[in-house]
C-alpha cells in the first residue's frame, strides 16, 4: 500500500510543529496544503521537499487527500470537519474538538455515519515519557494511585508577533478561556490516568493575562470513582517557571514523575525521600526513563495512531467521544464556577451517548 495522502489546513504556529513530526514518519505524506494565506501555505509546502499542491480554499482540495490535518481557528473546526466528513475523508482534528456540545455531538455522529475516522489531536497522550507513566502506574508495581498533579507553565500574547498570528485566540473565537483551549490536554490525560470523575471545580483569573478574553491562568481539583485526587494548575502568564510541564503521580510505594522539558520519568522512592537539612547528593530519585535532547511537541506519535486507525478501521485512542467527554468536564467546571459551585462530573463519558 502506498503512502496515505495527508492533506493539512491552516499553516499556522502548530502546523510548524506538526510538519517536524510527519517529516519523522514513513506511512504518510502530505500531498496538499491550504491556508487563506498563501505565503504559509507556501512557506509550509517549501518545507516538504515533495511539491505538494497548495490551495487557498479547502473544499478545492478533497480529491488530493485520504485525509486531513485540520488546525484552524477553534470556531472553524466544527464547518471544516462537516466537509470532508462529507467526502468521505478521516480527520485529525486539532483540540479542542469544537466550540460546542453541539458541533462536537454532530461531527462525531456523522462521521460515525460516513465511516471516517475522527481523531482529536492530543498528543501528549502519545508521549513516550507519559506512556510509560501510564504503564507503571498500570503495572501495580507502586501500589494504588491516590493523587495526580499536572503542571504547565507558559507565556503566551506579550509578544506582538504572536498576538498578530493569532488575533482569534483574544475573542471569543477561541470559545473558552486556557482551561478549555489548552488545558484540555490535561483534562483528557486525567480522565484517561484516572478512570471516571465524580465531582471537581474550576477558578480561573486573566490578572496576569490582560489580552485574554477569559481566563488565563486556571486551578482545576478533580476528585474520580477510585477515590484518587488530582490537581491542574495552567498558566499562559508565567514570565518565571521551575516546573514548565511537570506531571506527578503519588502512588502508595513512591512518586512517579515525567518531567516533559528534561525527558525524564523518574521514580522518588519513599525510602529515599530527602528531609530538610540533610546531603542532597545521595539522589532523591533513580531516572527510569529518558529521552535524550529532543524537546519539541512530539507530534509524530500521533500521527502515526491516526494513520494506523484510517487504514485499519481501528479505533482512535483520543476519538470523538473521549475528546467530548473531556470538554463535557470542561463546560460542567465552567458551569459550576460562575454558580460558586461544586461541578457534578458523574455521567459526562461514554454511558451519556448510549455506548
Ligand atoms: N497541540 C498543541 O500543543 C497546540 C498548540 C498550539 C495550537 N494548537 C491548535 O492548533 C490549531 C491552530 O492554532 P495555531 O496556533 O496554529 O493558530 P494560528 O492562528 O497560528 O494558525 C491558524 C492558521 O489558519 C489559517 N486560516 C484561518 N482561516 C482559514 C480557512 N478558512 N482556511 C484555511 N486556513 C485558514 C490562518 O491564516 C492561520 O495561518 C488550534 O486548534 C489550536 O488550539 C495546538
Amino acid at each position: 500500500m502506498g503512502k496515505f495522502r495527508l492533506g493539512v489546513i491552516g499553516c499556522g504556529s502548530m502546523m510548524e510543529n506538526h510538519v517536524r513530526g510527519i517529516n519523522q514518519l514513513d506511512c504518510v505524506e502530505i500531498t496538499a496544503v491550504c491556508d487563506i494565506l498563501r505565503d504559509r501555505a507556501e512557506s509550509v509546502a517549501a518545507s516538504l521537499g515533495n511539491d505538494p499542491k497548495i490551495f487557498l480554499d479547502y473544499e478545492e482540495m478533497a480529491d488530493a487527500v485520504d485525509g486531513v490535518l485540520i488546525a484552524l481557528p477553534h470556531h472553524l473546526h466544527y464547518e471544516c470537519g462537516m466537509f470532508f466528513a462529507h467526502n468521505g475523508k478521516h480527520i485529525l482534528m486539532e483540540k479542542p474538538l469544537c466550540n460546542t456540545e453541539e458541533e462536537c455531538v454532530r461531527l462525531i455522529d456523522y462521521c460515525d455515519e460516513k465511516k471516517v475516522t475522527l481523531m482529536c489531536a492530543y498528543p501528549v497522550r502519545f508521549w513516550p515519557g507519559i506512556v510509560k507513566l501510564k504503564e507503571m502506574v498500570d503495572s501495580g508495581e507502586y501500589g494504588q494511585m491516590f493523587q495526580m498533579s499536572i503542571w504547565t507553565e507558559q507565556l503566551t500574547g506579550l509578544n506582538s508577533s504572536v498576538l498578530d498570528k493569532r488575533r482569534w485566540g483574544r475573542t471569543s473565537c477561541l470559545g473558552g478561556g486556557q482551561l478549555f483551549s489548552h488545558g484540555c490536554h490535561y483534562i483528557d490525560l486525567l480522565l484517561w490516568f484516572m478512570g471516571e470523575p465524580v465531582y471537581g471545580t474550576h477558578v480561573g483569573t486573566n490578572l496576569g493575562t490582560p489580552w485574554m478574553l477569559r481566563e488565563g491562568t486556571s486551578a482545576v481539583t478533580m476528585k474520580f470513582e477510585s477515590g484518587a485526587i488530582a490537581y491542574h494548575g495552567g498558566t499562559w502568564g508565567a514570565r518565571g517557571t521551575r516546573l514548565l510541564y511537570d506531571f506527578q503521580i503519588h502512588t502508595e510505594k513512591g512518586m512517579l514523575e515525567y518531567d516533559h522539558f528534561a525527558g525524564e520519568v523518574r521514580l522518588y522512592d519513599s525510602n529515599q525521600m530527602h528531609r530538610p537539612g540533610e546531603e542532597t547528593e545521595s539522589c532523591q530519585y533513580q531516572v527510569v526513563w529518558s529521552r535524550g535532547s529532543d524537546a519539541t511537541k512530539e507530534t509524530q506519535h500521533e500521527i502515526r495512531h491516526f494513520v494506523e486507525c484510517a487504514t485499519t478501521g481501528k479505533k482512535p485512542l483520543t476519538d470523538g467521544r473521549s475528546a467530548l467527554q473531556g470538554l463535557r468536564v470542561i463546560w460542567a467546571l465552567y458551569d459550576a464556577e460562575k454558580r460558586g459551585e461544586i461541578a457534578d462530573l458523574r455521567g459526562l463519558g461514554l454511558a451519556k451517548d448510549g455506548e
